[in-house]
Protein backbone atom coordinates (compact mmCIF):
# COMPACT_ATOMS: atom_id res chain seq x y z
CA UNK A 1 0.00 0.00 0.00
CA UNK A 2 0.74 3.46 -0.77
CA UNK A 3 0.15 6.80 0.88
CA UNK A 4 0.38 10.18 -1.25
CA UNK A 5 -0.61 13.32 0.98
CA UNK A 6 -0.94 15.96 -2.11
CA UNK A 7 1.05 19.06 -0.96
CA UNK A 8 -0.55 22.23 -2.62
CA UNK A 9 -1.47 25.32 -1.60
CA UNK A 10 -4.61 25.39 -2.95
CA UNK A 11 -5.61 21.78 -1.23
CA UNK A 12 -4.16 23.32 2.20
CA UNK A 13 -6.27 26.30 1.63
CA UNK A 14 -9.47 25.08 0.78
CA UNK A 15 -9.21 22.09 3.57
CA UNK A 16 -8.51 25.24 5.78
CA UNK A 17 -11.72 26.80 5.35
CA UNK A 18 -13.51 22.83 5.91
CA UNK A 19 -11.94 22.30 8.87
CA UNK A 20 -13.21 25.67 10.55
CA UNK A 21 -16.51 25.00 12.18
CA UNK A 22 -18.05 28.31 11.01
CA UNK A 23 -18.46 27.08 7.62
CA UNK A 24 -21.79 26.85 6.79
CA UNK A 25 -23.42 23.75 4.47
CA UNK A 26 -23.45 25.14 1.46
CA UNK A 27 -20.10 26.35 1.58
CA UNK A 28 -18.77 22.70 2.84
CA UNK A 29 -20.35 20.74 -0.02
CA UNK A 30 -19.22 23.30 -2.90
CA UNK A 31 -15.56 23.38 -0.98
CA UNK A 32 -15.35 19.25 -0.31
CA UNK A 33 -16.58 18.76 -4.36
CA UNK A 34 -13.54 21.93 -5.22
CA UNK A 35 -11.38 19.63 -2.89
CA UNK A 36 -12.18 16.40 -4.17
CA UNK A 37 -11.06 17.49 -7.85
CA UNK A 38 -7.91 18.59 -7.07
CA UNK A 39 -7.32 15.59 -5.15
CA UNK A 40 -8.68 13.63 -8.14
CA UNK A 41 -6.32 15.28 -10.71
CA UNK A 42 -3.26 13.64 -8.70
CA UNK A 43 -5.41 10.17 -8.29
CA UNK A 44 -5.76 9.63 -11.40
CA UNK A 45 -2.09 10.29 -12.45
CA UNK A 46 -1.84 6.49 -13.38
CA UNK A 47 -5.10 5.78 -14.92
CA UNK A 48 -4.79 3.64 -17.79
CA UNK A 49 -4.05 5.06 -21.49
CA UNK A 50 -4.10 3.46 -24.93
CA UNK A 51 -2.59 5.25 -28.08
CA UNK A 52 -5.30 6.78 -30.03
CA UNK A 53 -4.52 7.99 -33.98
CA UNK A 54 -5.99 11.35 -34.61
CA UNK A 55 -6.17 14.02 -37.50
CA UNK A 56 -6.07 17.61 -35.92
CA UNK A 57 -6.82 20.56 -38.37
CA UNK A 58 -3.00 20.94 -39.72
CA UNK A 59 -1.97 16.85 -39.60
CA UNK A 60 -2.35 13.73 -37.95
CA UNK A 61 -1.29 12.86 -35.02
CA UNK A 62 -1.22 10.14 -31.66
CA UNK A 63 -2.99 10.71 -28.58
CA UNK A 64 -3.98 9.23 -25.61
CA UNK A 65 -8.00 8.32 -24.26
CA UNK A 66 -9.09 6.17 -21.56
CA UNK A 67 -8.20 1.91 -21.97
CA UNK A 68 -11.46 -0.74 -21.26
CA UNK A 69 -12.22 -1.82 -19.14
CA UNK A 70 -13.48 1.73 -17.51
CA UNK A 71 -12.50 2.52 -14.23
CA UNK A 72 -15.09 2.02 -11.79
CA UNK A 73 -16.17 5.14 -9.16
CA UNK A 74 -16.95 3.87 -5.80
CA UNK A 75 -18.15 6.69 -3.26
CA UNK A 76 -19.06 5.08 0.35
CA UNK A 77 -22.27 6.05 1.51
CA UNK A 78 -23.34 8.89 3.57
CA UNK A 79 -20.54 11.14 2.67
CA UNK A 80 -18.38 9.81 -0.23
CA UNK A 81 -21.63 11.04 -1.77
CA UNK A 82 -20.43 13.92 -1.64
CA UNK A 83 -17.66 13.22 -3.50
CA UNK A 84 -18.50 12.07 -6.57
CA UNK A 85 -19.60 15.20 -8.73
CA UNK A 86 -16.06 16.29 -8.01
CA UNK A 87 -14.75 12.81 -9.26
CA UNK A 88 -16.66 12.02 -12.58
CA UNK A 89 -16.34 15.67 -13.43
CA UNK A 90 -12.48 14.37 -14.20
CA UNK A 91 -13.33 11.32 -15.12
CA UNK A 92 -17.00 11.62 -16.97
CA UNK A 93 -17.31 7.99 -18.63
CA UNK A 94 -16.22 6.00 -15.74
CA UNK A 95 -18.99 3.58 -14.35
CA UNK A 96 -20.18 4.53 -10.74
CA UNK A 97 -20.89 1.32 -8.51
CA UNK A 98 -21.90 2.11 -4.51
CA UNK A 99 -21.46 0.86 -0.92
CA UNK A 100 -23.18 1.75 2.16
CA UNK A 101 -21.18 1.80 4.78
CA UNK A 102 -21.68 2.73 8.75
CA UNK A 103 -19.77 2.84 11.37
CA UNK A 104 -21.15 1.75 14.74
CA UNK A 105 -20.13 5.15 17.12
CA UNK A 106 -19.85 2.90 20.18
CA UNK A 107 -17.61 -0.25 19.22
CA UNK A 108 -16.12 1.75 15.62
CA UNK A 109 -16.68 -1.07 13.60
CA UNK A 110 -17.94 -0.72 10.06
CA UNK A 111 -20.89 -2.72 8.90
CA UNK A 112 -21.93 -2.73 5.17
CA UNK A 113 -25.96 -2.07 4.29
CA UNK A 114 -25.90 -1.38 0.76
CA UNK A 115 -24.05 -3.05 -2.10
CA UNK A 116 -24.66 -2.13 -5.85
CA UNK A 117 -21.41 -2.52 -8.18
CA UNK A 118 -20.17 -5.09 -10.78
CA UNK A 119 -19.57 -8.73 -9.43
CA UNK A 120 -16.62 -9.01 -11.49
CA UNK A 121 -14.26 -6.31 -11.51
CA UNK A 122 -11.34 -9.01 -12.84
CA UNK A 123 -8.72 -6.11 -14.43
CA UNK A 124 -10.76 -3.10 -13.42
CA UNK A 125 -8.97 0.17 -11.60
CA UNK A 126 -11.22 1.39 -8.71
CA UNK A 127 -11.44 4.84 -7.42
CA UNK A 128 -12.96 4.59 -3.60
CA UNK A 129 -14.40 8.18 -2.28
CA UNK A 130 -14.32 8.42 1.67
CA UNK A 131 -13.70 11.70 3.08
CA UNK A 132 -12.38 10.30 6.37
CA UNK A 133 -9.76 7.51 6.88
CA UNK A 134 -10.46 7.72 11.05
CA UNK A 135 -9.52 4.15 12.31
CA UNK A 136 -9.69 2.51 8.81
CA UNK A 137 -11.81 -0.31 9.67
CA UNK A 138 -14.19 0.86 7.15
CA UNK A 139 -11.69 1.63 4.13
CA UNK A 140 -10.20 -1.98 4.40
CA UNK A 141 -13.64 -3.85 4.74
CA UNK A 142 -14.65 -1.67 1.62
CA UNK A 143 -11.65 -2.58 -0.38
CA UNK A 144 -11.17 -6.25 0.76
CA UNK A 145 -14.56 -6.49 -0.70
CA UNK A 146 -13.23 -4.84 -4.00
CA UNK A 147 -10.21 -7.08 -4.29
CA UNK A 148 -12.33 -9.95 -3.65
CA UNK A 149 -14.44 -9.22 -6.74
CA UNK A 150 -11.23 -9.17 -8.60
CA UNK A 151 -9.89 -5.27 -8.79
CA UNK A 152 -6.43 -4.61 -9.38
CA UNK A 153 -5.32 -1.36 -8.94
CA UNK A 154 -7.55 0.17 -5.76
CA UNK A 155 -7.06 3.78 -5.09
CA UNK A 156 -9.15 5.37 -2.45
CA UNK A 157 -9.48 9.68 -1.75
CA UNK A 158 -10.11 10.63 1.35
CA UNK A 159 -10.12 14.62 2.26
CA UNK A 160 -8.68 13.89 5.77
CA UNK A 161 -6.51 10.81 7.13
CA UNK A 162 -5.35 9.80 10.68
CA UNK A 163 -2.05 8.01 11.26
CA UNK A 164 -4.02 5.07 13.31
CA UNK A 165 -6.24 4.20 10.16
CA UNK A 166 -3.16 4.93 7.84
CA UNK A 167 -1.34 2.30 9.76
CA UNK A 168 -4.30 -0.33 9.61
CA UNK A 169 -4.62 -0.01 6.21
CA UNK A 170 -0.83 -0.62 5.63
CA UNK A 171 -1.28 -4.00 7.84
CA UNK A 172 -4.22 -4.72 6.83
CA UNK A 173 -3.13 -4.34 2.85
CA UNK A 174 0.09 -4.80 2.68
CA UNK A 175 1.18 -6.15 -0.80
CA UNK A 176 -1.96 -5.40 -2.18
CA UNK A 177 -2.28 -2.75 -5.32
CA UNK A 178 -3.68 0.35 -3.28
CA UNK A 179 -3.15 3.70 -2.83
CA UNK A 180 -4.30 6.37 -0.83
CA UNK A 181 -4.52 10.38 -1.54
CA UNK A 182 -5.41 12.40 1.21
CA UNK A 183 -4.85 16.60 1.53
CA UNK A 184 -3.88 15.59 5.14
CA UNK A 185 -2.74 12.99 7.50
CA UNK A 186 -3.83 14.96 10.95
CA UNK A 187 -2.28 14.62 14.63
CA UNK A 188 -4.02 11.41 15.74
CA UNK A 189 -7.97 10.44 16.67
CA UNK A 190 -9.77 10.96 19.88
CA UNK A 191 -11.38 8.87 22.09
CA UNK A 192 -14.73 8.90 20.53
CA UNK A 193 -12.91 8.30 17.01
CA UNK A 194 -12.65 11.67 15.51
CA UNK A 195 -9.65 12.66 13.91
CA UNK A 196 -8.25 15.40 15.62
CA UNK A 197 -7.74 18.14 15.00
CA UNK A 198 -9.48 17.36 11.53
CA UNK A 199 -13.37 18.50 10.88
CA UNK A 200 -15.65 16.58 12.61
CA UNK A 201 -18.31 14.24 11.27
CA UNK A 202 -18.12 14.88 7.41
CA UNK A 203 -21.39 13.48 6.70
CA UNK A 204 -23.09 15.40 8.91
CA UNK A 205 -21.60 18.35 7.67
CA UNK A 206 -22.79 17.24 4.26
CA UNK A 207 -26.06 16.10 4.98
CA UNK A 208 -26.47 16.87 8.47
C1 LIG B 1 -17.65 8.06 8.58
C2 LIG B 1 -16.77 8.43 7.40
C3 LIG B 1 -16.16 7.12 7.01
C4 LIG B 1 -16.02 6.40 8.33
C5 LIG B 1 -14.60 6.50 8.79
O1 LIG B 1 -18.84 7.55 8.09
O2 LIG B 1 -17.47 9.04 6.35
O3 LIG B 1 -16.97 6.37 6.13
O4 LIG B 1 -16.88 7.07 9.28
O5 LIG B 1 -14.42 5.81 9.96
P1 LIG B 1 -13.37 4.63 10.15
O6 LIG B 1 -12.15 4.92 9.35
O7 LIG B 1 -13.11 4.68 11.64
O8 LIG B 1 -14.03 3.35 9.75
P2 LIG B 1 -20.08 7.25 9.06
O9 LIG B 1 -20.02 5.84 9.59
O10 LIG B 1 -20.21 8.34 10.07
O11 LIG B 1 -21.30 7.26 8.04
P3 LIG B 1 -21.91 8.47 7.17
O12 LIG B 1 -20.93 8.72 6.05
O13 LIG B 1 -23.19 7.88 6.71
O14 LIG B 1 -22.07 9.67 8.07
Amino acid sequence: MRIHVVDHPLVAHKLTTLRDRRTDTPTFRRLADELVTLLAYEATRDVRTEQVGITTPVTETTGVRLSHPRPLVVPILRAGLGMLDGMVRLLPTAEVGFLGMVRDEDTLKASTYATRMPDDLSGRQVYVLDPMLATGGTLVAAIDTLIERGADDVTAICLLAAPEGVALMERELAGRPVTVVTASVDERLNEQGYIVPGLGDAGDRMYG
